[in-house]
C-alpha cells in the first residue's frame, strides 16, 4: 500500500516493537525499530522529566532518520524520595546493579518510612522530523512494598505493590500487568488516539522529509522513499 505511513520506534528491542505494531495493527503504518537503520548517535537522556526525555530520543531520531518517530521513557517516582528514583530510574543506587540490587536499594532507603506512596510513570513521544511532536501519558500508583515479592517483570516490579489487585507488579501476569501499568495506560491512549495522530503526522510530513535519512544511518535494506 502506497500510503503506509512508517513509523520508526526508538528501541533495538524486537518484543517492545512488535508491542506497538500489534497495537496499531489495524491503521495503515509500517513499523520500523532502530534495528533497521545503521548505527545512530546515542541521545543523552539528561532531561528533568520523562516527558523532555522521551520527546528528546523521538525529535533526534525523527531528524536524523527521516521518519515519525515514537520513543518513551518512564520510571518509578517515590514521594518519600522527593520523587527519586524518576528519571535515574535505570541507574539509581550504581550505573551497574542489577534489578535485584537495584531493588535491595530502594528499599533500605526506605526503611522506616511511613509513606510509601509510589507511582510508575510513562512518557510516549512521537515526533516528526521538524521537531513537532504529540505526547501521550500513563501514571500507576501504589506502594513500596516492605519486602521483594514475585519474579515476572523486570526492574522495580517486585517491590511495586498495586493495592487494587493485592499484588505486586512482579507477581502480576503480563496481561494483568499491562492492563493496569503506566505503560500500557499510555500505550492505550496512543492507540485510542491513533486516528487523529495519523492525520497529524501526514499534516507534519513534508515530501522533503521522506527522502532524508542521515548519512551513515541508512541502511541497504531500507527503502528510502
Ligand atoms: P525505560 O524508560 O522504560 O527504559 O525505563 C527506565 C527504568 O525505569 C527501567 O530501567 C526500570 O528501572 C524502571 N521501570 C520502567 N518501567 C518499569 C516497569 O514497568 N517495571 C519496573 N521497572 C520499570
Amino acid at each position: 500500500m502506497d500510503n503506509l505511513i512508517t513509523l520508526v520506534i526508538a528501541t533495538r528491542n524486537r518484543g517492545k516493537t512488535a508491542e506497538i505494531e500489534a497495537l496499531l495493527k489495524n491503521h495503515p503504518v509500517k513499523i520500523k525499530n532502530l534495528q533497521d537503520f545503521g548505527p545512530i548517535p546515542q541521545v543523552e537522556e539528561d532531561g528533568n522529566t520523562f516527558d523532555e526525555n522521551a520527546y528528546k530520543k523521538a525529535s533526534f531520531a525523527a531528524r536524523v532518520f527521516g521518519f515519525p518517530v515514537l520513543a518513551d521513557d518512564s520510571g518509578l517516582v517515590v514521594e518519600a524520595l522527593s520523587g527519586a528514583p524518576g528519571v535515574f530510574s535505570a541507574r539509581y543506587g550504581g550505573e551497574n546493579l542489577k534489578d535485584e540490587e537495584r531493588c535491595i536499594n530502594l528499599l533500605n532507603e526506605m526503611k522506616n518510612k511511613t509513606d510509601r506512596k509510589a507511582s510508575f510513570e510513562c512518557v510516549i513521544s512521537v515526533a516528526v522530523p521538524t521537531g513537532n511532536a504529540l505526547t501521550y501519558e500513563g501514571r500507576c500508583e501504589g506502594i513500596i512494598a516492605e519486602k521483594q515479592a514475585g519474579t515476572n517483570g523486570f526492574g522495580y516490579d517486585p517491590i511495586f505493590y498495586y493495592p487494587l489487585l493485592k499484588k505486586t507488579f512482579a507477581e502480576m501476569s503480563m496481561g494483568e500487568k499491562s492492563a493496569v501499568s503506566h505503560r500500557g495506560k499510555a500505550l492505550n491512549e496512543l492507540k485510542n488516539e491513533f486516528e487523529k495522530a495519523l492525520i497529524w503526522i501526514r499534516q507534519n510530513i513534508s515530501v522533503q522529509d521522506k527522502f532524508k535519512v542521515m548519512p551513515g544511518c541508512e541502511k541497504t535494506d531500507i527503502k528510502i522513499r
